[in-house]
């Protein structure tokens, strides 16, 4: 069967006019979802879909599934895909190499022919990048029961549109129920967006499971002053309490070398103006770690970090909220083993690899057989205009997703 390929050329061309739509000058993409640039990109990836004779539904957070019937209309589908929308300074595979595989996938087994038992679903998961309205991977989340409906829809931005309402903006509120149907399995393909893969020279990462992901808001407050008489001393700056604040994040990754990761990716300091003292910081803190106990523990040193510099700064607020936890995950021991059955099939050279990033397959494996491949990226650099994967590699994994799919679609 290996003898079945996908069409890499025609991959590579549906990526490139993927990335048309929300192209930055410097090469990548900014599609945020539920911006009108997502809304050109689920309209192309809508008539492709209906161009390759697939019957798409939007469910109600805005979730696209192109359904593929099988021979035996009674096994639940077995699910391929990703997402569409991107970081603000995203590349052009974050996601969108999932998708558009898994549309390669159905368009190949539409040229040969190939009917399957199971019918085969590619989906367009919304909102997976939680940059615009966190958190991350949320309608994935809706969808395996981690969040209920109206907390997805109710998402707020910084503008304060919701979800749902810009899911009606863009009219992309679905009908269709979220969840509760059986699905056979998922197999997500992604660029690894990390260094390993390509450092070892290996073609395919067979992904085992995910690390946890922590994010918290928090927020400084002390009091606006002018820049010029104010004292030093006499200054309650809240960006200079938490300037010694960052200090004590990035340490707490550090001493859980070389796992760790602690990220300040949001930093908002007010008024913002260069002659007051800022009165109020708002920012962010991601934090990760493959082990759940460590997760835990770093949790509980950012804690400490907090009090102390409440102990500094007695004249000051610090506020630290948790607004969500993905904990670490396993992937399903089958559906592993069908990629790697499909890596070992194609003569491609592969690693057992855990996932750094977060991935909708992360909470859909909590209700469904999931499993994951990667393939390698250009330097590991990835939520960067840079991101790139050879036309090959990304061949290479539409073709281990061909074959992961088939295995469990036909059996
Ligand atoms: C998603 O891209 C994440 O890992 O934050
Ligand atoms: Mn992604
Ligand atoms: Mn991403």
């Amino acid at each position: 069967m290996t003898s079945l390929q996908v069409n890499g050329e025609r991959l590579w061309q549906s990526l490139m006019t993927m990335a048309e739509i929300g192209a930055t000058a410097k090469g990548g993409v900014n599609r945020q979802t539920l911006t009108d640039e997502d809304r050109r990109g689920r309209d192309l990836f809508r008539r492709w879909c209906e161009e390759a004779g697939l019957t798409v539904t939007v469910d109600r957070m805005g979730s696209m599934f192109g359904h593929r019937p099988g021979r035996d209309p009674d096994r639940p589908p077995v699910v391929l895909g990703s997402h569409l929308d991107s970081q603000p300074t995203g590349g052009k595979f974050d996601g969108a190499l999932g998708v558009l595989a898994a549309l390669e996938v159905i368009r190949t087994l539409n040229d040969r022919g190939v009917a399957t038992e199971a019918p085969l679903e590619i989906v367009n998961w919304t909102n997976e990048e939680g940059v615009r309205f966190p958190p991350a991977m949320i309608a994935s989340g809706v969808f395996a029961g981690v969040f209920d409906l109206e907390y997805g829809l109710s998402r707020t931005d910084h503008a304060g549109h919701t979800i749902g309402g810009e899911l009606q903006r863009i009219g992309y509120a679905g009908p269709q129920k979220v969840g509760h149907r059986p699905l056979g399995a998922l197999f997500e393909l992604h660029i690894e967006q990390g260094p390993i893969l390509e450092a070892e020279d290996r073609r395919i990462g067979v992904v085992t499971g995910g690390q946890g992901t922590r994010w918290y808001d928090c927020e400084v407050i002390g009091a606006e002053s002018h820049a010029g008489p104010t004292p030093m001393e006499a200054r309650r700056d809240a960006l200079r309490a938490t300037a010694e604040l960052l200090g004590e994040i990035y340490a707490i990754a550090q001493a859980h070398a070389p796992d760790g990761r602690a990220t300040v990716g949001e930093l908002r300091a007010f008024p913002g103006s260069r002659n007051t003292v800022p009165g109020r910081v708002a920012f962010t803190v991601d934090m990760r770690h493959p082990d759940g106990g460590v997760m835990d523990a770093m949790d509980h040193a950012l804690r400490e970090a907090f009090e102390r510099a409440r102990g500094r700064a007695p004249a000051l607020e610090f506020h630290l909220h948790e607004i969500w936890y993905a904990p670490p995950v396993a992937f399903d021991a089958a559906c592993i083993a069908a990629v790697r059955d499909a890596t070992l099939a194609l003569g491609l050279s592969a690693r057992e690899i855990v996932s750094g990033a977060g991935h909708d397959a992360v909470y859909m494996a909590r209700v469904v057989p999931t499993a994951m491949i990667f393939v390698p990226c250009k330097d590991g650099i990835s939520h960067n205009e840079a991101e790139y994967a050879s036309p090959e590699a990304c061949a290479d994994g539409a073709n281990v997703l061909l074959h992961a799919v088939l295995a469990r679609a036909a059996a």
